[in-house]
């Protein structure tokens, strides 16, 4: 949450600086800000809200030919979103900002501390706290002042410095939140939260590692251990997202963009990983062999939010297809429960941006139990991908839409493709059947292909009777009971109308009190083993005159006598469904939401990456 820029270059910084900005807005649009040196001295401009308050601040500053600076923008855990909370923050001379992604746990008493020493607070937040304490440690030598303030400050930080002592140089460190460095040798040295930022003008880019500093002048850019001071030699990746993936070429907001892009995200992530000729199923990535795979007794699937619905579908799948017994769990529960774990259990995370602090706890402290880690993960090293023993890359792309559709879609995907891999390596399924499940994988994006534009035209149609309510429910089965919850997440976090998801089962165990005539319920009800059930569960809200929608398998007429508002949906093997059915839910989220006219890509009161717990 929150995202940091920084550049060093022949470029005018301003522009620079809000292009990364206006990329990294979706970790946080509470306030905004920027600083920039000009013959000397540092100008700050902030701002509340999002970052488009700022740009109209700035206005003609945006041509000031100066070539070093700093922006930020904020998802407020420490202070009200106010222009005094914005970042950058600066001591009491103004000489030295800092701006930060994270939180000082301990600021409380160091703010006490440097107030009684002199030092004067203009804003309510963590960060002002850093500032004052390099500050309170600087004589000439900034670098040894923000190591002697970092070794007091205990929390998560990647921080951004700027000192008008050294005018030409931003210094940056990391400690549990994400920190990169982007690197060009014509353009010069950046510095951001996450690499869209840095997508319009480098794909070079050396991610910087827990408790480490780094030194970015225009020409060069250096990284030092904390601890021992020494200089390291960083690996520079080369990054193969560019930076029209971040655009939303044509589409009104990003998610429905990336609605429309899950179906080559499906293709990306199983490309190249299953054998059509033979069925085997290829993932050397995650560094487990046969014998390994014999060993594990147990799976963790461990993620929080959508990531956490997609690890809920694949229990399913897993148990189903490997005989192995799967947990599933919400990280930030995990983290703290008494956990059985040993050699004999495999841990998975789900992630879309391999940062999310929850789960990165949970899998530090499964590998400490001697677990071995596996992520499933969509951001090319980042943190999760770092420390765990494997990753299984989605490569969905990058998602800027705050709420997770394609990422989710792809996780799936790759979820799908390790429980065959491990089935496989059990002998728990036949290199023919995993052949005939990895063609169904295959052949879903194709129908989602084929489907989508309808799909949105008939859900277009029918929100006018749904968009203006103020709950709604949504209830699915076995393997879609996921969706319903996912669904109903998607419909709540952009609309910001009241949803639930339950097993179709569990309504008469209380929920059913909720329904009369007011109450939409959306029903996933695919014919699958579980259909007749599922049908008497939407009996049962009818006839408490509950307003339903119906998703179901194309051809059954049945649900038409239950009601006029029904999608269908092609008839595609069950445990392809829960990929299939996402479309639908997403589809009818999105719709609602702009008919109501939200902030679909930004919702209010949340960031995209959930850096801190
Ligand atoms: C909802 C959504 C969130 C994320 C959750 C985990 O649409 O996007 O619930 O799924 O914050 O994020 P990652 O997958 O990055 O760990």
């Amino acid at each position: 949450m929150c995202g940091i820029v920084g550049y060093c270059g022949p470029k005018r910084v301003v522009p620079v600086v809000l292009e990364g900005l206006r990329r990294l807005e979706y970790r946080g649009y509470d306030s905004a800000g920027i600083v920039y040196v000009k013959d000397g001295k540092l100008v700050k401009h902030r701002s509340e809200g999002k970052l488009a308050r700022l740009e109209a601040i700035i206005g003609d500053a945006i041509i000031e030919p100066s070539h070093t600076g700093l922006g930020h923008t904020r998802w407020a855990t420490h202070g009200a979103p106010t222009t005094e909370n914005a970042h950058p923050h600066s001591d009491c001379t103004g000489n030295l900002v800092v701006i930060h992604n994270g939180i000082i746990e301990n600021y409380h008493s160091l703010r006490e501390e440097l107030k009684a020493k002199g030092h004067v607070f203009s804003s309510e937040t963590d960060t002002e706290v850093l500032a004052h304490l390099i500050e309170d440690y600087l004589e000439d030598d900034l670098v040894s002042a923000i190591k002697n303030a970092v070794s007091r400050i205990e929390g998560s930080y990647a921080i951004g410095v700027l000192w008008t002592g050294m005018p030409d140089t931003l210094v940056a460190v990391r400690n549990q939140s994400p920190l990169v460095l982007g690197v060009s040798e014509e353009d010069g040295n950046f510095l951001a939260s996450d690499i869209p930022a840095l997508l319009p003008f480098t794909k070079e880019v050396i991610f910087l590692d827990d408790m480490e500093l780094a030194i970015l002048t225009a020409e060069e850019a250096k990284v030092f251990s904390l601890s021992t001071g020494e200089e390291l030699k960083k690996t520079v990746t080369t990054i193969d997202w560019n930076a029209a993936m971040a655009e939303k070429a044509g589409f009104k907001h990003f998610m429905l963009k990336e609605i429309f892009e899950q179906p080559q995200a499906i293709t990306n992530t199983v490309s190249g990983r299953i054998n059509l000729e033979t069925g085997e199923v290829s993932l050397p990535e995650v560094g487990l062999d046969e014998e390994e795979v014999q060993k594990i007794d147990r799976i963790f699937l461990v993620a929080c939010g959508t990531s956490w619905h997609a690890a809920l579908v694949a229990k399913y799948w897993i148990e189903k297809f490997t005989g192995i017994p799967v947990d599933v769990d919400i990280a930030s529960e995990f983290r703290y429960r008494h956990l059985i774990i040993n050699e004999r259990v495999l841990t998975i995370s789900i992630s879309q941006s391999g940062e999310t602090a929850d789960t990165l706890a949970g899998i530090r402290i499964a590998k400490k139990l001697g677990s071995k880690i596996i992520t499933i993960c969509n951001v090319v090293g980042s943190t999760m991908t770092r420390e765990a023993h494997g990753t299984v890359y989605t490569h969905a792309g990058p998602e800027i839409g705050v709420a997770s559709t394609k990422a989710f879609i792809s996780q799936l995907s790759a979820l799908f493709l390790l429980t065959l891999f491990i089935a496989q390596q059990k002998k728990m399924i036949s290199l023919a059947e995993s052949n005939e499940r990895g063609k169904e994988l295959i052949d879903i994006a194709g129908i989602i292909e084929r489907e989508l534009p309808r799909i949105q035209k008939e859900v277009q149609s029918l929100i006018e009777g749904f968009y203006d309510c103020r709950d709604f429910l949504f209830v699915g089965r076995g393997v879609n009971f996921p969706i319903a919850l996912e669904g109903a997440l998607k419909l709540k976090e952009i609309s910001y109308i009241h949803a639930e998801g339950y097993a179709s089962g569990e309504l008469k165990h209380g929920p059913i009190a909720l329904i009369d005539k007011d109450m939409p319920v959306l029903a996933l009800v695919p014919q699958d083993h579980v259909y007749q059930k599922s049908i008497s569960n939407v009996e049962e809200i009818k006839a408490r005159l509950g307003r339903i929608i119906l998703i179901g398998t194309e051809g059954d007429e049945h649900l038409k006598n239950i009601t006029d508002d029904v999608i269908y949906l092609p008839k595609v093997s069950e445990m392809m469904n829960p990929i299939l059915y996402t479309i639908p839910a997403q589809i009818l989220a999105y719709e609602i939401a702009n008919r109501r006219g939200c902030d679909v890509d930004q919702p209010r009161n949340l960031a995209k990456s959930v850096t801190v717990e």
